[in-house]
């Protein structure tokens, strides 16, 4: 490395020394020379006649002030400074980019046959040189040029305002944003597409164009995400009150993009993976990802939008905040009870393992070399969960109050995560001051909760203890503000109210002292308490539940939620101790009425299909690795494996007779067919794995008329290994090697292959003629599977899986760090491993860091890895 990158501290922040309240931009489009005209109107703030302007990997080709040609100026590694300037200027400035080299997707790219951008977070700089920072906010008018033929649809920002023809073939259009927005949301495409349109009517009566742009070809595909759009739309208006503010709105399907989409002020740019299903090419997950990451961009117009960040320590602000709206969406849309869970299980798998690992952060971070390895599940789902506990906290009409503030101090600026708290607290009059905490405290807090019942004073008493661990970022900790929600049980299933001190309280309790005791009154039998209900809080709870009260609770818990979280705390139970049996030479066992407990969940006719269905899947390896200080990789597989053997045996006439009885004739996407699906597909899997697996697995491949089938099916051969596994991939490859996006999902499957030659296939079906390590999917859903989804092989003692990754990574970090920086991840948690696995992975890491053109990105993640 060149230089040591350096860090930005979230203290330093200072208002910027100039301001740009209009830009004027046109771009000449050729694939390597690109000519990018810039004229600014910029006006000085503070005292200061000099500017520093952000640019990377841009050539300067000309600089005006007011017309004139400057000369005041100086070109330094990743920036441009002008000096003695006038107060308020023009500026005019030139510069020449390469799209088509630019293999790290940040800027002005190529994808496929179209260019695109993506600015978020400071790619903008790699257009033209600019005060690229979120809290300088222009209007922008943009020119874009290119030959009429090959690039018929010229897009940009807002409205399409002029244009015309010009001579050899070429044309232009003209789009101007009314409204004043930073750098990052600009957005430029030029391809050609096949157009799906359609109109909004806002509940104010205007009409908005809606165009989603995909690729030739693919129009059958582009529905869904048309549906997903207007229900935004619609759902925005009533639940928040909030419209759209333009006459249209794009979205554009790109096949090369580094995350999954982009909040571009009325042209979204999108990961195709997000919008492109049709029944033959998109499971039921993809269905519902695309429905949410549509909702998530189209939120971000009011929550990240209207109002954006002042600098990006702020980032959860909007992050946070439109992971809560989308979550919320679909909840409303769907089953709350199983978005819950899902979401749920995303924190306490791989959000807990982060705030676990060197990468540690609070929810608003303090210290980035670079931000782009800030867009975390800490900053976005433990964001989300920070906004959802002041929900908790407020009710939803205090919550609105709130946000009704927040809009009316903030529209229009650049606001802090202070600015979000405050309108919350003076909406409502609820003092937030320790609830703060929650937005500079990493790391995961503990709440570990006893209870003692007294017969003859009808008492209950919770005593409730919380303590956070340190972090590598953070070694103090403080006791936070928890909303704790609870609710106590009768034997007969009856709910006790909740009264203290003669009076009765909320279920959600306000834990805020390391250590607190609740004296529940009136109380006339011990009962069984359910604590923590719906996650209120992103804690690890720990509470000594018996067998027969988790199964209790699995039964009469009054929301699906509580029972889902029974029936996870009693499989946790023993996976701990078969994990430990395992370890000592033992055989993995079950109680015979815990399985009994779990036959009841599926024969229950009162349930939706959908919850059963989670109810039956264990936790993945990585959440029961996040248990563990020291992770035994083998035992923890072995446990999880002998678990479903024991479930698909004991189970299996039930499991067979619900599979039978939830086939559909028809094919639909609503949400009760996708929970019949979900259900029948997970007995599916228990099957595989018992007599007759293999035939069942066969014909549920090839009876399959929806793609959701197709992949359970070779999910399950692939996971129970069956003899049919090699000729439904091979026919699935036969069917789809043409389509990358739909071979992602094999390429996935080649990941998690749990054969014991599964790095040995995953390097051969690198030669696939569908992979190519520049497209991100395509490099996430093979190798980032194998990385994460496949610990036994990735961790694989001789230490193969490790140098994989390396390999794999030095190529990424010249092509493109952000993926790079992504797949890493894995590799940074080395201390939770035995130590001649902890050497080998330090060998990897060593070698990075050895590198000189280690790109920042990675830099950031080894340097901290390597201090754990
Ligand atoms: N703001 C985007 C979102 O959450 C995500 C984003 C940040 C992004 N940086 C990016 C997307 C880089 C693509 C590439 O919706
Ligand atoms: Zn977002």
């Amino acid at each position: 490395m060149s230089q040591t990158p350096q860090a930005k501290y979230r203290e330093d922040y200072t208002p910027p020394s100039h301001t740009i309240t209009d830009i004027d931009l046109t771009f000449d489009l050729y694939d390597n020379n690109t000519l990018v005209t810039a004229v600014s109107q910029v006006k000085q703030l503070g005292e200061s006649n000099v500017v520093e302007l952000d640019g990377e990997a841009l050539k300067l080709r000309s600089v005006s002030v007011n017309g004139e040609a400057w000369s005041a100026y100086e070109v330094k590694e990743a920036s441009l400074v002008l000096s003695q300037l006038p107060t308020e200027f023009e500026l005019t400035i030139v510069t020449e980019i390469d799209p088509e080299a630019n293999t790290a997707l940040e800027g002005l790219y190529k994808s496929g046959g179209a260019f695109c951008t993506q600015c978020e977070a400071e790619g903008f700089r790699r257009i033209t040189y600019y005060l690229d920072r979120p809290d300088v906010l222009a209007r922008y008018t943009t020119k874009v040029i290119a030959d009429k033929a090959t690039y018929p649809y010229l897009l940009s920002n807002g409205n399409r305002v002029a244009q015309g023809e010009l001579k050899g073939g070429r044309h232009w259009v003209q789009w101007q944003d009314p409204h004043p927005k930073p750098a990052y949301l600009f957005a430029l495409v030029a391809g050609d597409f096949d157009v799906l349109r359609d109109i909004y009517t806002t509940k104010s009566g205007r009409k908005v164009d809606l165009e989603i742009f995909v690729d030739k070809g693919n129009l059958d595909r582009a529905p869904h995400a048309m549906t997903s759009l207007i229900n935004s739309m619609k759902w925005d208006e009533e639940r928040f009150d909030l419209e759209y503010d333009l006459d249209i709105y794009m979205i554009v399907a790109v096949d090369f993009f580094n995350m999954g989409a982009m909040e571009n002020k009325g042209l979204n740019i999108f990961n195709s993976k997000f919008v492109l299903a049709n029944s033959q090419t998109a499971t039921d997950s993809d269905y519902l990802g695309i429905e949410a990451v549509i909702g998530h961009e189209y939120f971000h117009n009011w929550t990240g939008n209207r109002v954006t960040c002042r600098d990006w320590f702020q980032l959860s602000l909007k992050e946070g905040l439109t992971v809560f709206r989308d979550q919320e969406f679909s909840s409303d849309l769907g089953s709350r009870a199983v978005n819950r869970i899902q979401n749920v299980r995303v924190i306490r798998g791989p959000q807990f393992a982060e705030d676990a690992s060197p990468m540690s952060h609070p929810i608003r971070p303090d210290k980035v070399i670079e931000m782009n390895n800030f867009y975390t599940l800490t900053v976005y789902e433990k964001g989300s969960e920070v906004i959802r506990m002041y929900h908790t906290l407020l009710g939803e009409e205090g919550f609105q109050k709130g946000m009704k503030l927040y809009f009316e101090r903030h529209d229009g600026t650049a606001a802090t995560c202070e600015d979000f708290v405050s309108a919350m607290e003076d909406a409502t009059g609820v003092d937030l001051t320790q609830f703060r905490l929650w937005y500079s405290q990493s790391g995961t807090p503990t709440v570990r909760v006893s209870s003692q019942y007294d017969a003859g004073a009808q008492t209950y008493v919770l005593t409730v203890e919380q303590f956070t661990e340190p972090t590598q970022d953070q070694a103090e900790k403080h006791a936070l503000h928890i909303p704790f929600d609870i609710e106590l049980y009768a034997a007969g299933g009856s709910v006790i109210p909740l009264i203290v001190e003669g009076k009765s309280v909320s279920n959600v309790l306000d834990v805020k002292a390391e250590k607190q005791t609740f004296v529940f009154e009136n109380v006339s039998e011990c009962p069984v308490p359910s604590l923590l209900r719906e996650f209120s809080a992103p804690v690890k709870l720990e509470y000594n539940y018996s067998d027969e009260e988790l199964m209790f609770l699995m039964t009469y818990a009054r929301n699906e939620f509580a029972r889902w979280d029974a029936s996870q705390m009693l499989l946790a139970k023993y996976i701990r101790a078969n994990v430990q049996r395992v370890q000592q030479g033992g055989d993995v066992e079950v109680a015979a009425e815990v399985v009994d407990a779990f036959r009841g969940v599926l024969l229950s006719a009162d349930l939706e299909p959908a919850f059963i269905a989670e109810v039956l899947s264990l936790p993945q390896h990585n959440e029961v690795s996040g248990w563990y200080k020291l992770v035994d990789v083998d035992a923890i597989a072995k446990t999880l494996e002998g678990m479903r053997a024991i479930f698909a045996d004991q189970l299996q006439e039930e499991l067979s007779a619900v599979y039978h009885s939830l086939k559909q004739a028809q094919y639909s996407i609503d949400h009760a067919a996708i929970g019949k699906r979900a259900l029948r597909n997970i007995c599916l899997g228990y099957l595989a794995r018992i007599a007759g697996g293999n035939e069942l697995v066969e014909k549920h491949y090839y009876q399959a008329n929806n793609m959701t089938d197709t992949i359970a099916a070779m999910s399950a051969a692939n996971n129970a290994q069956l003899p049919c596994r090699e000729a439904l991939m091979q026919d699935y490859s036969d069917k789809w090697k043409h389509d990358g996006l739909v071979m992602d999902k094999w390429f996935m499957i080649q990941g998690c292959n749990p054969a014991a030659n599964a790095l040995e296939v995953v390097k051969q079906t690198m030669q696939h003629e569908a992979f190519s390590l520049k497209n991100p999917n395509r490099t996430r859903s093979l190798v980032g599977s194998f990385l994460n989804l496949n610990p036994v092989h990735f961790h694989d003692k001789s230490g193969s899986g490790y140098r994989f990754a390396g390999e794999i990574l030095r190529e990424l970090n010249s092509t493109n760090p952000q993926v790079a920086s992504r797949l890493i991840d894995p590799l940074l948690k080395l201390a939770k491993y035995d130590d001649e696995r902890k050497a080998l992975m330090r060998a990897e890491l060593e070698s990075l860091k050895a590198m000189d053109n280690l790109a920042k990105d990675l830099f950031e993640k080894v340097s901290k890895a390597l201090e754990s």
